[in-house]
């Protein structure tokens, strides 16, 4: 059967570890998704959105200013401030959304992270922050010894038969070690990249601009090395890989698939519009009959 023949449904829809998306489009944490009203408008054109990154306790996150906008892109080190599980629970009930719901997880141990993990039943899966590059003993703290990566997804699988992804940083020595350490520990997936540390300098002030000097860089500058990534992970690993780095255009996406990525998530971009799933899906579509094959289909065709 020829695509111009085939629903738009059939051209878009993707599985990842089980989870059927209508899009590969999923709504990256931390940037639009603290509250369950901004998660039910989003979802209408994603294929899964992920919430903020919560913790057991509340966290209160940095002093302003915690994020700028550079060039290519934005920094940020807004410290993962969350109320905490139980608080974020009570929001996050009120997700009537129209895609899975990936509840992203923090905590400085691996039974941290188990302990979080059972305050969120309403999850359709859970993604293990495991490469926040700026607050200390979170993310890319546990996240660089693939030993300690092992032990938070093993700690986590025996309390959750939801998927679990890890989400990896490029700022460790190997991605691919640190991926396969998830893998092997029973990881469903990896999502590949969180932010690269970064940061700016006033130079009227001749001090850095970010209270906490130190931040993460998102946005289209940092597309090439998350490529690269996910390029380097579909080459090693069996499980599904999400991509996630500086995509803010359709032919992003269709990269981000080529090189193996199952799905995509996108972040920054939503700084600059909030209606960025529906353009680019409306072009995927047009991509997909074009090539007259389903997306799900080019999944790391570049390595052929
Ligand atoms: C303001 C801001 C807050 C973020 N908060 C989180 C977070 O809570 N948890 C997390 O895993 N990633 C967080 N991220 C990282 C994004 O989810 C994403 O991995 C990264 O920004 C790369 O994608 P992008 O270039 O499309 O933004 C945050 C990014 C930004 C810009």
């Amino acid at each position: 059967m020829k695509n111009k023949e085939r629903s738009e449904e059939e051209l878009l829809k993707v599985e990842v570890a089980g989870i059927r998306m209508k899009n590969p489009l999923i709504l990256a944490s931390g940037v639009l998704g603290s509250y369950a009203s901004s998660l039910n408008r989003i979802s209408k054109n994603a294929g899964a959105v992920v919430s903020k990154s919560i913790g057991i306790d509340e966290i209160e996150g940095y002093k302003n200013p915690t994020i700028i906008n550079y060039p290519h892109g934005i920094i940020n080190a807004i410290g993962l401030s969350s109320p905490g599980a139980k608080r974020f629970y009570e929001e996050l009930k009120r997700y009537k959304g129209d895609a899975p719901l990936i509840v992203s997880i923090v905590s400085t141990s691996p039974e941290g992270f188990a302990e979080v993990v059972k305050h969120f039943p309403i999850a359709s899966a859970f993604e293990l922050n495991l490469s926040c590059p700026h607050v200390k003993n979170f993310g890319l703290s546990l996240g660089s010894n693939p030993k300690v990566v092992r032990e938070v997804v093993k700690s986590v699988k025996k309390v959750t038969k939801k998927p679990v992804f890890v989400k990896l940083s490029p700022n460790v020595e190997d991605i691919v070690t640190i991926g396969k350490s998830a893998e092997r520990a029973g990881a469903d997936g990896v999502v590949a990249i969180n932010t690269l540390r970064g940061m700016a300098i006033d130079i009227y002030m001749r001090k850095p601009i970010l209270s906490n000097i130190s931040g993460g860089v998102s946005g289209e500058g940092i597309k090439p090395i998350a490529l690269k990534c996910v390029w380097d992970l579909y080459e090693e690993l069996n499980i599904p890989i999400i991509g996630a780095g500086g995509i803010t255009t359709w032919k992003d996406v269709i990269e981000f698939l080529l090189a193996g990525a199952s799905a995509v998530q996108i972040g920054s971009a939503f700084y600059y519009s909030h209606r960025y799933f529906y353009s680019i899906k409306e072009s995927l579509i047009a991509y997909a009959r074009w090539k007259d094959e389903n997306l799900s289909e080019i999944i790391g065709k570049a390595h052929q």
